[in-house]
């Protein structure tokens, strides 16, 4: 059973955070966020704006802009590492606020992986059968859950949702897929509330992220780098015959670190980090929303989507763009 991407639609709450906030009260600069992250810009919900406010945003922009009917809707997955709260889901809450009769609901957890996670899962049910129209959602408010007084994770992380609409088709968009994950590095990326241990280490329970910076850069270089071209050869084609890639944006240093080493040109390479930092599930659907309104992603062009962090985990799909 074929699947197509039908339409997208994103929001980003209004609150717009420059670099030199933290320069005013933190040992930071606006070039050092720069010149090692990329970012420019993030934004922050409202303390009385959570994750399912985003996601409705992200879902009713995506019905405007695209005339969707969402009532038939008979799925729905939202990947995100902050929901409002464990239960029930935000993807219930979704349901009843958009008011959708009937739809199975689920909330996953692969952090910055989710959203293609999501996609994966979507395709899955639609090749059995038993689904047609899924409602995918990547999702974080990451504002809610930084520690603000640590320098190496505060300047990095924004809040966004980006949402899109994945139904059988006679036409497959959807290509293959790589997944994989090492849980030993979990300690070194985690979001912990209670005192569990994670991969045999105490952690911090405070609710607040804790990142060991340079361990999840060089994971992610090496994870990037040999996870595009594992998609590549899965699909049977080469990174050249790419039209563009959306990979997580996590920082644009570590982009331009694995494009160079595979030698791709940084404008095939689409991110959102520059001007909404990062924003874990939300940063793939933020990126690739822009990318149709700047007019350089175009209908049917080759796109390939890899997600990766907290895990750590990645996964990845190639895909024909169909959102135009
Ligand atoms: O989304 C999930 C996946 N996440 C990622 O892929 C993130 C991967 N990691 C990164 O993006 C980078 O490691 C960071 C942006 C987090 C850090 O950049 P870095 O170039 O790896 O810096 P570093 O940790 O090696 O630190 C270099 C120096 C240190 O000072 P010393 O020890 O050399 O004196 C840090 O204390 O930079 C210092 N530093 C800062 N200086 C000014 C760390 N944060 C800051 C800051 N402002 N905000």
């Amino acid at each position: 059973m074929s699947a197509t991407i039908t339409s997208i639609g994103i929001y980003h709450p209004e609150k717009e955070i420059r670099n030199s906030y933290f320069e005013s009260y933190l040992d930071t600069s606006d070039q050092w966020i720069k010149e090692r992250t990329g970012i420019e810009r993030r934004f922050y919900t409202a303390p009385n704006e959570y994750t399912s406010d985003m996601c409705v945003k992200a879902a009713q922009n995506l019905s405007k802009e695209y005339n969707k009917d969402l009532h038939d809707v008979d799925y729905i997955i939202v990947a995100t590492s902050t929901p409002d709260q464990p239960m029930p889901s935000v993807a219930s809450q979704i349901q009843s606020r958009l008011n959708i009769p009937n739809a199975g609901t689920i909330d996953i957890s692969s952090a910055c992986a989710g959203f293609v996670n999501g996609i994966i899962l979507a395709k899955g049910l639609i090749a059995a059968g038993t689904h047609k129209k899924i409602l995918v959602i990547g999702a974080d408010a990451l504002s809610k859950v930084t520690d603000f007084i640590d320098r190496t994770t505060c300047i990095l992380f924004g809040d966004g949702a980006g949402a899109i609409i994945v139904e059988k088709s006679d036409n497959n968009t959807l290509f293959n897929t790589i997944t994989g994950t090492n849980g030993d590095y979990g300690k070194d990326l985690y979001l912990a509330y209670q005192d569990a241990s994670i991969s045999n280490t105490k952690v911090i329970a405070n609710n607040k992220l804790h990142q060991n910076g340079r361990v999840v850069y060089k994971w992610a270089v090496q994870t990037l780098t040999n996870g595009l071209q594992e998609l590549a050869m899965k699909n049977n084609t080469k990174l050249e015959d790419i039209d563009y890639f959306i990979p997580h944006s996590a920082n644009y240093r570590l982009l331009e670190a694995v494009f160079n080493e595979l030698n791709i040109p940084m404008n095939k390479c689409l991110d959102s980090v520059r001007m909404f930092g990062n924003t874990s599930a939300a940063s793939i659907p933020l990126a690739w929303y822009n990318a149709i309104k700047e007019g350089k992603l175009k209908l049917n062009d080759k796109v390939m989507l890899v997600g990766f962090g907290g895990g750590f985990t990645y996964a990845g799909i190639l895909i024909e763009n169909n959102c135009v």
